[in-house]
């Protein structure tokens, strides 16, 4: 099956969050399968600097307000392909992809990502003789318009698909920008891109798309429900029969404790005790007192509601009083920033706050906590409580959408591997926190956790096979 991806970001060219990782990892397990999957995404900066070699494919002489190239990546063998739309006017803008310095989205936001679905549009319709895709594979809102402009062109075109791995963003415009994103008026409906008076990019992809996924089971139950459909619900349940919830894998490569150029020397189920230098080292290295016989709590997150950092904050002096320490790495919400700092101020030496984005640091946490801690309100898969799996760092996370799917507690069944709390509730949080500590200081319980953990198969192959049961529907609706 020959498959064009389509995203806004994908490790490792540009990354802002999970979905990255899952749009550069499920290619290559596609690729794996025996199939042919090319992932198109646009030229930021940072694209262009690290995408290597690469060939122009395609030139537009205009795309909305300027000329655009298509280059294709040199790919070897058993490699996926990756395909950048080079338009500078729209995507040659230093910092943040989606946001302008000051936060707000960019004025032309529409505009930048109706012109990637362009280009997907055309490749899809065979545009390019050297790769036909069969299927489109639409990734989040940014791309909610691919499935929309292959269902309203005239021509025959390929099957598509739909992913939805976050519903809080949907990317929603005024009315007026119907005629300039080449849409017809016809499509301003209901069942359409119309979205409460307005334009919706995610709502038109869920609603022309054949089939549609999202990122856990549970997810995909819940988005058809009031609390977490944030408006789409009624749609989303009416496609039930087309919605499937597939649980992401992890790059077993990148992360791979036993080979993780940041985490040297490497460690397995078999040599947790290596654990021990790492977590020392990190203490050392973000000023937290030197101490094994203290449990080292991890955070690596956006700062936001949806991840119910405030929760944790409230959580922070229980979590110092019951014995523990913390290690914060995140970015994002100001207030939230700054309340982690001043929790780092306040107990220093027990909690350590880094605000930024750091890779690096990120495996190192994974390889030197004892437990990850991820009390999100509300989350589609979540990656980090896989990474903490892997690494044999302890997943303590709120019982929603995919945390649900992929960990299981160990005080209420015999192959636990880690600790869920009701959601949204610090009290619940600190009483995780603290079954956590208890099994911790049990350290034969603790291993036999960690290495369920870490002996799971959290790898692309199996959920690569449920995409490719979902393209083949899609195509058999054809
Ligand atoms: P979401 O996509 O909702 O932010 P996920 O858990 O799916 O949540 O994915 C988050 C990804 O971003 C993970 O790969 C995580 O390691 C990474 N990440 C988040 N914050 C940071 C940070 N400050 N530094 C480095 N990596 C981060
Ligand atoms: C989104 C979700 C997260 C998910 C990621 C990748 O960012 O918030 O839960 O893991 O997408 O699918």
């Amino acid at each position: 099956m020959r498959i064009l991806a389509v995203a806004s970001e994908a490790f490792p060219y540009v990354k802002t969050g999970g979905l990255a990782d899952v749009v550069g990892a499920l290619p290559l397990a596609l690729t794996e399968l025996g199939h042919d999957v090319v992932t198109l995404i646009p030229g930021y900066p940072q694209v262009l600097a690290t995408l290597g070699p690469a060939e122009v494919v395609d030139r537009y002489g205009e795309l909305y307000g300027g000329p655009a190239r298509i280059l294709q990546k040199h790919r070897a063998w058993g490699e996926a392909g990756w395909m950048v739309v080079d338009a500078p006017h729209l995507f040659d803008r230093p910092g943040h992809p989606y946001r302008q310095a000051s936060g707000a989205p960019w004025d032309d936001e529409a505009f930048r990502f109706a012109a990637l679905a362009v280009v997907a549009r055309e490749i899809g319709l065979g545009r390019l003789a050297a790769f036909q895709p069969d299927v489109v594979h639409a990734h989040d809102w940014q791309t909610g318009l691919v499935p929309a402009y292959l269902a309203l062109d005239g021509r025959m075109g390929p099957a598509t698909v739909m992913t939805v791995h976050n519903l809080a963003f949907q990317g929603q415009f005024t009315p007026d920008w119907l005629g300039a994103l080449g849409l017809p008026a016809s499509s301003f409906t209901v069942a359409g891109v119309e979205y409460y008076g307005g334009i919706g990019f995610l709502k038109a992809g869920l609603a022309y798309a054949d089939k549609l996924t999202t990122v856990s089971p549970t997810y995909a139950r819940d988005i058809q429900q009031d609390l977490w459909g944030m408006g789409l619900q009624g749609l989303l349940a009416a496609r039930a029969a087309d919605l499937a919830g597939i649980v992401n894998g992890i790059d077993t490569v990148h992360w791979n404790p036993a080979d993780d150029p940041f985490v040297r020397p490497g460690y397995d189920a078999d040599r947790l005790a290596l654990r021990g230098q790492h977590k020392q080292a990190l203490q050392a290295a973000l000023g937290l007192e030197v101490r094994g016989d203290v449990p080292l709590f991890v955070v690596i997150s956006r700062l936001a509601w949806q991840k119910g950092m405030d929760v944790l904050l409230a959580a922070v002096p229980a979590l110092v009083e019951a014995g523990g320490q913390l290690a914060v790495l995140g970015s994002g919400e100001a207030d939230l920033e700054g309340g982690f700092e001043a929790a780092g101020t306040h107990h220093r030496g027990r909690v350590a706050v880094r605000l930024g984005y750091d890779e690096p640091l990120a495996h190192r946490l994974h390889a030197g906590g004892d437990a990850v801690l991820v009390p999100s309100r509300f989350e589609p898969c979540g990656l980090t409580q896989l990474y903490g799996l892997r690494y044999g760092c302890v997943p303590v996370v709120a019982a929603t959408g995919g945390l649900i799917d992929t960990v299981v507690d160990a005080d209420e069944a015999a192959n636990g591997t880690g600790f869920l709390v009701e959601a949204g509730r610090t009290d619940r949080l600190i009483d995780g926190m603290r079954r956590a500590i208890a099994v911790w200081r049990d350290p034969p319980r603790w291993q036999a956790l960690q290495r369920r953990g870490m002996m799971q198969d959290l790898g692309w192959r199996r959920p690569a096979e449920a995409y490719l049961r979902v393209f083949e529907a899609a195509l058999a609706k054809r």
